[in-house]
């Protein structure tokens, strides 16, 4: 692989106590190009813009598949990786779904490592941060045809982060616009699933709402996600998810946290929900907790669910199931609770 490091780091510079998600990226990024039926040799770079003729394929039909994944540095200042084989796993199945060629395993892993060896420091180990990752591959072949793309670009880059939101979560349940239909590419972490949600979801914040709960494509009946967070409810003491299907993504917080509250002996139930089963829940006081998962969040409760006009207020649980498995996940995340699991994996020095 080759390296260039860059001469003048950014690090210095940054207000690590003000990173707004997404938006810092630290100094370096692994690149790797498709061409000719074969994934080429990595290479480490400066973080820092990259060749795109105006005809490649991603800007015009959006043939791009991302993941989100985490690292976190533990009180010694090793660098853990959370459950890298599963985003390894989900690249690629979303890549197959949108006719991208899928991405070698050393090549993944051998880049990630390497990207973070060289970018160690941007990883804090103060309470609540982590350096998010962002891998993606999109079509950078030129031509307007189309058609798959014969060329493509794998990135990483990373980006040191504390939380995704702050403040509350009020949910508006979308009955109109769709996240994903049966037989599309929901399942998928397509570039395009994002876009498409974006209208919806400023409609919502107009209305003061941070995030809409998406319904089936069909009926507009059954839960699917909450903005682009996997979603649990907690009904009694029962913790409830819709199943996976085609339409939902295979979140890897979300497998975490069935494995973590089966293990803290409450019962899980992956299954269809309806919206009219939640409102009833909350009507009969059953209703105690709602909440979202994913990489960039976590676990992040919901304070309200609004429902045409009716707005549904979840009151704080002492017990709240939501805040204790969001300690024990980043516990093991960061290294503090042992990892019976083997969900971490050390960066190797
Ligand atoms: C993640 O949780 O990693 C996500 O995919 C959300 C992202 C769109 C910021």
């Amino acid at each position: 692989m080759k390296v260039t490091k860059t001469s003048k780091s950014k690090i210095n510079k940054i207000d690590f106590s003000k990173l707004p998600f997404g938006t810092v990226f630290s100094d370096h990024m692994l690149v790797c190009n498709y061409k000719d039926c074969q994934w080429n040799e990595s290479e480490i770079l400066p973080y820092g813009p990259i060749p795109m003729p105006p005809g490649a394929q991603v800007l015009h039909y959006g043939q791009s598949v991302f993941e989100g994944m985490k690292a976190f540095k533990n009180k010694s200042n090793e660098i853990l990786l959370f459950r890298k084989e599963e985003n390894f796993k989900r690249l690629n199945q979303s890549a197959e779904r949108l006719s991208i060629p899928v991405i070698e395993e050393d090549v993944f892993m051998d880049g990630l490592d390497e990207l973070l060896k060289i970018d160690s420091e941007w990883c804090k180990a103060d309470e609540g941060y982590s350096l998010y990752i962002r891998p993606f591959i999109f079509a950078s072949g030129e031509c307007v045809k189309a058609s798959a793309s014969e060329e493509y670009t794998f990135i990483i880059i990373t980006s040191p982060t504390t939380k995704y939101y702050a403040g509350e979560m009020n949910v508006v349940v979308e009955e109109h616009y769709t996240r994903a239909p049966q037989g599309g590419v929901g399942y998928a972490k397509a570039a395009g699933n994002y876009a498409a949600s974006f209208f919806p979801t400023k409609q919502a914040n107009a209305k003061g709402f941070q995030q809409l709960i998406w319904t089936d494509a069909k009926e507009h009946k059954y839960i699917e996600e909450s903005g682009t967070m996997n979603i649990w409810f907690r009904i009694g003491d029962i913790l409830v998810t819709p199943p996976l299907s085609d339409s939902i993504l295979g979140g890897i917080t979300r497998d975490s946290i069935v494995t973590l509250a089966k293990d803290n002996g409450i019962k899980v139930e992956q299954r269809r929900i309806l919206i009219t089963e939640v409102i009833e829940a909350f009507n009969k006081g059953r209703l105690k907790e709602a909440f979202g998962t994913g990489t960039a969040v976590t676990v992040n409760p919901i304070n309200t669910i609004t429902f045409r006009d009716e707005r549904m207020v979840i009151e704080q649980q002492d017990d709240s199931f939501a805040l204790k498995l969001k300690q024990q996940l980043q516990g093991i995340q960061k290294g503090s609770i042992v990892d019976v699991y083997d969900w971490t994996s050390k960066l190797k020095a």
